[in-house]
């Protein structure tokens, strides 16, 4: 892939799950020659962007978002044409038992990518001031819970935030917003739904869900498993990300969801039933009897939904995955990908299961 007559992307957590997606994805497509700034935390694994060894389009620096002098030097040095935000401690269960690491990259880390950004925005000469970008990626958790009734988050939505991770992410929304309103410099915002797909750390739901059923494992289901998420493949988040930062309109947000509103219980029945069918030598048959209720997350959001209609209305994106082939692709990724994981499970993996299940025991629902 050549770098040449494409622009340079600074891209800030490129080997967390939907970074190392956009990365990927991003580079395939020869869009944009990229500057990937991550800290390689727990999350962060350069397993995933083993694709693009020996690609010179592609340039990864281990470092801290919340560092001015690696931001600076980093914005000097390259120029980019845009800042594309996914750094972040992203798991509500982490930051309830934890939340001061939150803090420190969600809000201190976010703003100082934006006071960098604006020093450096303020340099440029006009034209290149006015094709600037800075991308927030965030959450529909700021928008807080809904009822079974209620309409779906639209971008008008108060924001209620209710995990430390949902307050952190929702901070750094309104940094952004004050860094447009009252500098001008050209943010875009996203909020979008969960993902799901190829590259997802094995805390989260779905990975969880499709690495215990396939080791016989207990498949730990919070309080009565009935909570509704939304669920967005994580290719379709990344192009709606690309599109946005091409097309949207400067100081605005968009929301990005699947229009798949499931309960939780629900999606790991799917799982069982398509490990039933693709493991019949499986001696875990059948996959459901492995499900167990556990304690519920403390303050845990009981329904998430996203209206999605003004990306679609005014970028015209809509997601190429339904959530049925979206959860065959990411559970045939995970089968295939043995060595991915067992590289992420090496590391503090134990531990992190220890301290969140430990605690929970079988709980009746
Ligand atoms: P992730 O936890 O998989 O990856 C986060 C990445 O950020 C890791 O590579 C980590 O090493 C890096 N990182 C953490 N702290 C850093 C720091 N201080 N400096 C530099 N790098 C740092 O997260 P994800 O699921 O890929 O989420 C990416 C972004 O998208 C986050 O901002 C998250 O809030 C948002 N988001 C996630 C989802 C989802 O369902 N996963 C949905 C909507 C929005
Ligand atoms: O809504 C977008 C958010 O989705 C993102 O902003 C977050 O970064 C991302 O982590 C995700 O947050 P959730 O808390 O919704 O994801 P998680 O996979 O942790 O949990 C999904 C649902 O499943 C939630 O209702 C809790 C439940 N759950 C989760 C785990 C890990 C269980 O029932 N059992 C589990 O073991």
């Amino acid at each position: 892939m050549s770098s040449k007559s494409v622009p340079t992307w600074l891209v800030t957590g490129g080997a967390g799950f939907i970074g190392a997606n956009f990365v990927l994805q991003q580079r395939r497509a020869g869009r944009a020659r990229i500057v990937n700034l991550d800290k390689l935390t727990y999350a962060g694994n350069l397993a995933s962007l083993a694709e693009l060894q020996g690609d010179e389009g592609h340039i990864f620096v281990k470092g801290d978002i919340g560092d001015p002098g690696v931001v600076g030097d980093l914005l000097n040095r390259y120029r980019p044409d845009a800042v594309i935000n996914f750094a972040a401690e992203s798991h509500v269960d982490r930051s309830i038992l934890g939340p001061a690491v939150f803090v420190q990259t969600n809000v201190v880390g976010a703003f100082n990518l934006l006071e960098c950004a604006r020093q450096h925005w303020e340099s440029l000469g006009a034209r290149e001031r006015a094709a600037f970008r800075f991308l927030h990626v965030s959450t529909d958790e700021v928008y807080g819970a809904l009822g079974p009734q209620d309409a779906a988050f639209s971008e008008e939505t108060a924001y209620a935030p209710n995990s430390p991770y949902a307050a952190s992410k929702a901070a750094a929304d309104h940094f952004t917003r004050a860094y447009y309103h009252t500098y001008g410099l050209p943010t875009l915002t996203t909020n979008c739904s969960n993902n799901y797909g190829p590259y997802q750390y094995p805390e989260k739901l779905i990975p969880l869900m499709i690495l215990n059923a396939m080791e016989g494992k207990p498949l730990p289901v919070y309080g009565d498993g009935l909570q509704v998420r939304d669920w967005l493949f994580v290719e379709d988040h990344c192009e709606a990300i690309a599109l946005v930062l091409e097309r949207g309109q400067v100081g605005e947000t968009y929301n990005i969801g699947g229009r798949s509103e499931l309960t939780n219980l629900r999606v790991v029945q799917t799982i069982c039933t398509l490990m039933d069918r693709w493991r019949p030598e499986s001696p875990h048959h059948p996959h459901e009897s492995l499900i167990t209720n556990v304690a519920d997350r403390p303050g845990h959001d009981r329904r998430y939904a996203i209206d999605e209609s003004k990306i679609s209305s005014e970028l015209g994106w809509k997601p190429k995955e339904s959530f049925s082939t979206g959860v065959e692709k990411t559970i045939r990724w995970y089968l295939d990908h043995q060595d991915w994981v067992q590289r992420v499970r090496s590391g503090s993996y134990g531990d992190w299961i220890e301290s969140n299940y430990g605690q929970r025991r079988e709980h009746r629902a």
